[in-house]
C-alpha cells in the first residue's frame, strides 16, 4: 500500500517524509486555507519537498474553465496530480487533461458507479470519502470494497486513494481489502506507530540492559 498524507502543512509533510515510506502528498482547498498563506507558496514548497504525487484541486466549474486552470497548475512542477470534482464537466475535462498526459484525482466520491465513470474517464486515482460517509452512517469501507472489486474486474489502472481518513482502524480495513492508497492525516500516522506492549516492552529491555556487567 502507497501511504500518502492528507495536509498542506509544509512542517507535517517533512514529519512524515522524515520517516522515509512517504509516497505523495494530496491537499484540498480546505487544507490550504488552514495553512493562511497563499496557494502558489504552499503548492511549489510541497511540490520541493516531495518527489511523489502531489494533489492539488481545481476550482473552476465547468470544462473550459477546468481545462484551462488544471493546464496552468500542471506546470507548477511534475509531479502535480489535479483533483477534479466528480461532476459532469469535471468527468469531462478529465478525459481531455489526461490525454494530455496530465494525471486527474476524481475526488469526492461516494458511490461505486461515480468511481465507474472516473476510471471510464481515465482518471490516474479516484479519491472515494469514507469518514464523510461514516459520519452520515453508511460504511464507508463498502464503498472501497465495491470500488476494488469493479476496477479488478476489468482490470482499469485508476488507483484508488481512500481518502478522508479518521482513524488507524480505516488503514487497516483499507489494507485488508488492498486498495493502492491510503491518504492519511498525520495524527493517523503517528497512531500507526503506537502499541503499548512496545512500550512497555521497551522499558522493560532497556532497565535489563543497565543490569549487564559492562565489562568482565
Ligand atoms: O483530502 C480529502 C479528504 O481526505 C478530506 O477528509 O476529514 O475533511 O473528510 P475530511
Amino acid at each position: 500500500m502507497k501511504i500518502f498524507i492528507d495536509t498542506a502543512n509544509i512542517q507535517e509533510i517533512r514529519q512524515a517524509n522524515s520517516w522515509g515510506f512517504l509516497d505523495g502528498v494530496t491537499t484540498n482547498p480546505s487544507l490550504i486555507a488552514a495553512t493562511k498563506r497563499t496557494f502558489r507558496e504552499v503548492v511549489e514548497e510541497i511540490c520541493a519537498e516531495i518527489t511523489g504525487p502531489v494533489n492539488v484541486e481545481v476550482v473552476a466549474k465547468d470544462v473550459p474553465g477546468m481545462v484551462r486552470e488544471g493546464r496552468e497548475l500542471a506546470k507548477i512542477a511534475n509531479n502535480i496530480v489535479l483533483k477534479i470534482p466528480m461532476t459532469p464537466p469535471g468527468i469531462q475535462a478529465t478525459r481531455q487533461l489526461s490525454g494530455e498526459g496530465i494525471k486527474v484525482n476524481i475526488t469526492l466520491v461516494f458511490s461505486p458507479l461515480q468511481a465507474l465513470l472516473a476510471a471510464k474517464a481515465g482518471a490516474s486515482y479516484a479519491s472515494p470519502f469514507i469518514g464523510r460517509l461514516d459520519d452520515i452512517s453508511h460504511t464507508g469501507m463498502d464503498l472501497i470494497s465495491d470500488i476494488v472489486t469493479i476496477y479488478n474486474n476489468y482490470a482499469f489502472p485508476t488507483e484508488i486513494i481512500v481518502a478522508s481518513i479518521r482513524h488507524p482502524l480505516h488503514v487497516l480495513d483499507a489494507a485488508r481489502i488492498g486498495a493502492g492508497i491510503c491518504t492519511i492525516p498525520l495524527k493517523v500516522i503517528e497512531q500507526m506507530f503506537k502499541h503499548p506492549l512496545t512500550d512497555i516492552g521497551l522499558e522493560k529491555f532497556l532497565k535489563d540492559w543497565e543490569k549487564i556487567p559492562k565489562s568482565s
